[in-house]
């Protein structure tokens, strides 16, 4: 038995949709796009949606968008995948790392709080692993504080906090890479309730054109194509059953697995479970790790070293030592989730982790 991490699906409907538009000989940024953008505003109940080629330039592009640059500060969590800090570098602001909630894993509103300084112009979290944020404790910063909120939401469309859809709250950065619960192959998507920085955004993308060939602001090519779109489209009318199969899949594992420790989902709100990620005394989880490659079983690290640790960081000068974020890179491990994970594979993979969890700590 081999079981992967992930598995997109893409339906019969969606691969004629494909050749349709390969046919049809529009294949850059076009109708589909449109259609996407419309539809994923909708769903995710935002008046504005804007496709992009990534989830990087989603997150990129919101930063240009509000004018964020040298000077500013943008606090961040330093447990996520590199591209949501630096961004940040790249914009010319200097990203700062808060510490974690050590049941969530998500970034700490209090430690969030102790870092705003003067310099400080937005607050750039991250629903990790697909579990929202205390998006009612980050609101009432960003409000007391004058804050931008940027959501880096890339592992989690879909996901409620209070019944209300991550990605709406601020600006919404969405990933819609290969291994995400929406794929495009690669593509991302930002949302917006705010007309003016809408319209700023499409430019963006765009070399900042506000009509063919007047190019208003500086901008740059970050646009969708018409095959990414048609396949995202296809993806949208599946996502909300993806999802319910990733929280009934968690339910299995919350309720089998022995032997170590699992997350807690933040209250009153609805995970999508783009990961289910455990926590393994940090000793054993390499070694369990190896054992379930062995097994056939693939997992993973989300992520292995705090960002500030990265040798990039630590170029720059960083010596942050946040406790929360340290322990949790030595003890994370992904297990395989995905809508087409079978009943039989997650039994295999449960089974597996209790037997060389008992094995690990009897010896
Ligand atoms: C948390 C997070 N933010 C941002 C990104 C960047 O998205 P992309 O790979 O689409 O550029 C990713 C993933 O790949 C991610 O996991």
């Amino acid at each position: 038995m081999k079981i992967p991490m992930a598995r997109p699906l893409i339906d019969e409907e969606t691969r004629q949709a494909v050749l349709e538009v390969l046919a049809s000989g529009r294949l850059a940024q076009g109708p589909r796009v449109l259609e996407f953008e419309e539809r994923f505003a909708e769903w995710n109940e935002v008046p504005f949606a804007i496709a992009v080629s990534s989830g990087t330039a989603a997150l990129l592009l919101a930063l240009m968008a509000l004018g964020v640059g040298p000077g500013d500060e943008v606090i961040t969590t330093p447990l996520t995948f590199a591209a949501t800090a630096n961004v940040v570098l790249f914009v010319g602001a200097r990203p700062v790392f808060a510490d974690i909630d050590p049941m969530t894993l998500n970034l700490d509103p209090e430690a969030v709080e102790r870092r705003i300084t003067a310099r400080t112009r937005a607050i750039l979290l991250v629903h990790l692993y697909g579990n929202p944020c205390e998006m009612e404790a980050f609101q009432e910063l960003t409000e007391r504080y004058g804050l931008a909120l940027i959501e880096d939401a890339a592992h989690a469309p879909g996901a409620l906090y209070q019944g209300k859809p991550v990605g709406s709250f601020g600006i919404g950065c969405f990933s819609f890479y290969a291994t995400k619960n929406i794929t495009t192959g690669e593509g991302g998507m930002i949302t917006t309730s705010d007309p003016r920085l809408a319209r700023r955004l499409r430019m963006l993308r765009d070399h900042g054109q506000s009509a063919k060939y007047v190019h208003e602001i500086l901008g740059l090519n970050f646009r969708m194509t018409e095959l990414q779109a048609t396949i995202g489209i296809g993806q949208l009318i599946h996502i909300d059953s993806w999802n319910a199969r990733r929280r009934a899949l968690a339910a299995i594992y919350d309720a089998r697995l022995r032997g170590v420790d699992k997350l807690a989902i933040t209250p009153r709100s609805t995970p999508v479970y783009h990961l289910y990620t455990i926590r393994v005394p940090a000793g054993l989880r390499d070694v369990l790790r190896q054992r379930l490659e062995e097994a056939g079983i693939e997992t993973g690290v989300h992520y292995p070293i705090p960002l500030y640790r990265q040798p990039l960081y630590q170029r720059l000068g960083y010596n942050d030592s946040l406790p929360v974020a340290e322990r949790a890179t030595q003890e994370v491990l992904s297990l395989p989730i995905h809508p087409a994970l079978r009943e039989e594979e997650i039994l295999y993979v449960i089974e597996t982790v209790n037997t060389l969890m008992d094995e690990l700590m009897g010896g």
